[in-house]
């Protein structure tokens, strides 16, 4: 049985929640890799929504084991709040869900942090979700984070917060505020929080191994998108983890040799929330009517998303990075008024237009876009369930982005819902699942 990674291509909020729900009734064992509650996936099942944050989308299915991967960051409240609130909505969440040892945790002094590194930016604020994911991924690079592991041994707590208090200190009283994190108070939430939750606290590599070992398969659940990742997005307007498909193997700790595939997901046009560079953003009445067909907002911190048209320089960088077997479309269904729909073919800059995407963000913002208009269908797709009942407009749009990126495109999804999903009979999803 097949293991696969699921990425997004852009720059978020591509519909990935949806695709883990779709792909989980084929699998064992759902695996979040990275990020944390700065992620909102958003599942609609038989018209109930569901928004997970920390916790992998396949806790919808009863049966399925849920892992929270060392390479998530994890804010206790956020953690305990969510799964509150599934509960409430019927979900159970019992020994299907384990977090690794390794996963560190998000403390209330990297909210603080974060908040004061926002605001010395002024003009060049990243536009961050303020949950304190960079700065916990900052203590673990500093070597002064607290793992989920430390919490099983309080004893040693005080000790190892001692650095990271140190750090937050020395920030705040250079930036001239005062420091008011209770670490008396936050030691003994800590403890509580880590008996509470004590049984799951596992070897999640472990874990993984063993249930590779006896055949199951795992379904690597990314959050953010590759424009996002650390190493290979916008940077620096990115968030802190390695959210393309490389983050599945050491957000895990299963090895690349035991992943057997990889699904993008990309929207059938671009979204981004926060700042940073988006060559194919549109303004004025054109965006807001993609917004709101599209219901453009964050499902974290509400925001109105940014929107633009579909970047195929910026998807066949995704389609590199990630080495996507296969791509899910999504959000077909919100161009269906359109008389045309640009895509994003090249990038002038200076004279000369690029057709690979630039690491320097300055010329992502300085450059112009090339287009390529494609016709639109004008007729409604929502709810298409097969290939052949699409208006042939609208398969036309989607041949060539698949041509234009250099992937298959193998399912495309036309509305919100589980069963509003098309998946091509010839393509690599159908013949893992075969
Ligand atoms: P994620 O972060 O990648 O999981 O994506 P989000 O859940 O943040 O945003 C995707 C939004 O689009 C959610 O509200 C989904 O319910 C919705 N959605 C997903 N696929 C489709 C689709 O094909 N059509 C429409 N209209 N909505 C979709
Ligand atoms: P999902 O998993 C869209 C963006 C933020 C900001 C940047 C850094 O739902 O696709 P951070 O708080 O992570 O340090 O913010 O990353 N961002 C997302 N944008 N979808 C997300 O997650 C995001 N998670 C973070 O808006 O620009
Ligand atoms: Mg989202």
């Amino acid at each position: 049985m097949p293991n696969i990674v699921i990425a997004g291509a852009q720059w978020g909020d591509e519909g990935k929640g949806k695709i883990v729900d779709l792909l989980t009734a084929r699998v064992q064992v759902v695996a979040r890799y990275n990020g944390g509650h700065n992620a909102g996936h958003t599942v609609i099942v038989e018209g109930r929504k569901f928004v997970l944050h920390l916790i992998p989308a396949g806790i919808l299915h009863p049966g399925i084991l849920c892992v929270i991967g060392n390479g998530v960051v994890i804010d206790p409240a956020a953690l305990e709040r969510e799964t509150g609130e599934l509960r409430e909505l019927g979900v159970e969440i019992g020994d299907n869900l384990v977090i690794s040892d390794r996963a560190h945790l998000i403390l209330p002094h990297h909210r603080a942090l974060e908040a004061l590194s926002e605001d010395q930016r002024g003009s060049r604020k990243i536009g961050t979700t303020l949950r304190g994911i960079g700065p916990a991924y900052e203590d673990k690079a500093g070597r002064r984070g607290i793992a989920m592991g430390d919490l099983l041994r309080p004893s040693v707590l005080p000790a190892k917060l001692a650095e990271a208090r140190r750090h937050y200190e020395e920030v705040l009283r250079g930036a001239g505020r005062a420091p008011d994190v209770d670490w008396d108070a936050l030691v003994t939430e800590l403890a509580a929080f880590g008996e509470r939750h004590r049984a799951r606290i596992v070897d999640v590599s472990l874990v993984l191994h063993r249930h590779l070992a006896e055949g199951y398969s795992v379904l690597f659940e990314g959050a953010q998108a590759t424009l996002l990742d650390l190493d290979h997005g916008t940077y620096p307007f990115v968030t802190c983890s390695a959210a393309a498909a490389g983050g599945a193997s050491t957000g895990t700790g299963v090895p690349p040799s035991r992943i057997d595939g990889v699904l993008g997901v990309a929207k059938a046009y671009c979204t981004r929330v926060g700042t940073g560079p988006f060559p194919t953003e549109i303004e004025g009445e054109a965006e807001d009517s993609l917004r709101s067909r599209g219901s453009e907002y964050g499902a974290t911190t509400g925001r109105p998303r940014r929107c633009g048209w579909f970047d195929a320089v910026a998807a066949r960088y995704a389609v590199r990075i990630n080495g996507f077997d296969t791509v899910a479309l999504t959000k077909l269904d919100v161009l269906d008024e359109l008389e045309s729909v640009p895509v994003g073919t090249g990038y002038r800059f200076e004279g000369r237009t690029l057709e690979e995407f630039p690491s320097d963000v300055s010329i992502l913002e300085e450059c112009e876009p090339v287009y390529e208009v494609l016709p639109g269908w004008r007729a409604s797709t929502l709810g298409v369930r097969d290939w052949a009942e699409l208006p042939e407009a609208a398969r036309r749009y989607v041949d060539r982005l698949s041509e234009l990126i250099g992937a298959e495109i193998g399912v495309v999804s036309t509305g919100p819902d589980r069963e509003e999903t098309i998946v091509r009979g010839n393509s690599a999803l159908a013949s893992w699942f075969a």
